[in-house]
């Protein structure tokens, strides 16, 4: 994997350009960031100032961007008082965004067929690659499968592109991705009509055992999620022997590797050794992180 990308962090204050909320205190806010939009990877991410009045930042995954309108866009859900403040904000107020931060996914070029998979709020790396993939990597096809306990924070459609060992039942795509000719579909434990009834790596497996053996071993897999939903990544992409990437979740604090309060523990070709999450990650190989 490349070097970190440490001496690309920018802090910026950021003009708010939109913020729409979704069900379930799902937000999409977009700002004028064009130091951060002009060099931002898919899995990096921003640590973000909530409010004026509190220092405390939050890490928030890059979803999109534009380097020519210099905007960047985050999905994130509130949960806790530092997102709920941010969900307060409004269009025209400026927010500090220090960022791009982290070490992005790195596409493997000699694996043309990329499954990303991305659960709640490890969605958006999965557009940001997505996005990435239809303007630089003409030659990788993706088939992204994402999960959701709560309703998505889209309006789904039903698809009309095809996806392989699938029922018709497991029909809708965001519209986003479709748009993009990227097919997609959806994964749940609640009942959502037209969505995969079951966790999205039973629905990564059903896609899987439909390839000839051939084609699977053209596949990589990208995915970020929460840390129950990449084990199971890194287990299903084990049990078929393919490459992994995972985007990891960690709380964090300085967010530029000086406070080790975001270390995890990985596999080395030297041995066990502490990593940090902020700089050394978010992005880690699967099998170094869940033995
Ligand atoms: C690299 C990275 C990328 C992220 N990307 C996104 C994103 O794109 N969209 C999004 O909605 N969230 C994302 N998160 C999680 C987000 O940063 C946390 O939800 C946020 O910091 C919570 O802050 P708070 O003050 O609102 O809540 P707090 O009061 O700090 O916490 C509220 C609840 O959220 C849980 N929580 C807090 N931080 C984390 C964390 N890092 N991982 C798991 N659970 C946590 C706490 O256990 C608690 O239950 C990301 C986290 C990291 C590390
Ligand atoms: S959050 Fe401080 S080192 Fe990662």
């Amino acid at each position: 994997m490349e070097e970190n990308t440490r001496n690309t962090i920018f802090v910026e204050e950021a003009e708010i350009l939109a913020q729409h909320a979704f069900a379930e205190e799902q937000f999409v806010l977009r700002v004028l960031a064009p130091k951060c939009a002009a060099s931002a990877k898919p899995g990096q991410f921003s640590h973000i100032q909530c409010d004026p009045q509190r220092l405390m930042r939050r890490p928030l995954s890059i979803m999109r961007v534009s380097a020519t309108e210099g905007w960047v866009e985050f999905l994130y859900k509130a949960v806790g008082e530092g997102t709920q403040l941010l969900s307060q904000r409004l269009v025209g107020e400026m927010l500090s965004v220090m960022g791009p931060i982290g070490r992005p996914f790195e596409l493997d070029e000699n694996k043309p067929k990329a499954l990303l998979l991305g659960g709640g709020v490890g969605i958006p790396p999965m557009i940001c690659l997505s996005e990435l993939i239809k303007e630089q990597f003409g030659d990788i096809k993706p088939t992204v499968f994402m999960g959701s306990e709560v309703p998505f924070p889209f309006e789904r459609e039903r698809s009309a592109l095809p996806v392989q060992g699938l029922s018709n039942e497991t029909s809708d795509c965001l519209p986003l991705l479709e748009g993009w000719n990227i097919p997609s579909r959806l994964a749940s434990l609640q009942h959502y009509d037209g969505v995969y009834q079951g966790y999205i790596t039973d629905l990564a497996r059903d896609w899987l055992q439909a390839l000839s053996d051939a084609e699977r071993q053209q596949v990589a897999i990208y995915s970020c999620g929460p840390t129950p939903m990449l084990k199971a990544v890194a287990a299903l992409a084990a049990e078929f022997s393919l490459p992994c990437q995972v985007s990891l979740e960690e709380y964090m604090a300085c967010a530029v590797g000086g406070c080790a309060g975001c270390v995890v523990k990985v596999s080395t070709d030297e041995g066990e050794a502490m990593k940090r999450v902020c700089v050394d990650g978010p992005v880690f190989e699967a099998a170094s992180v869940f033995a």
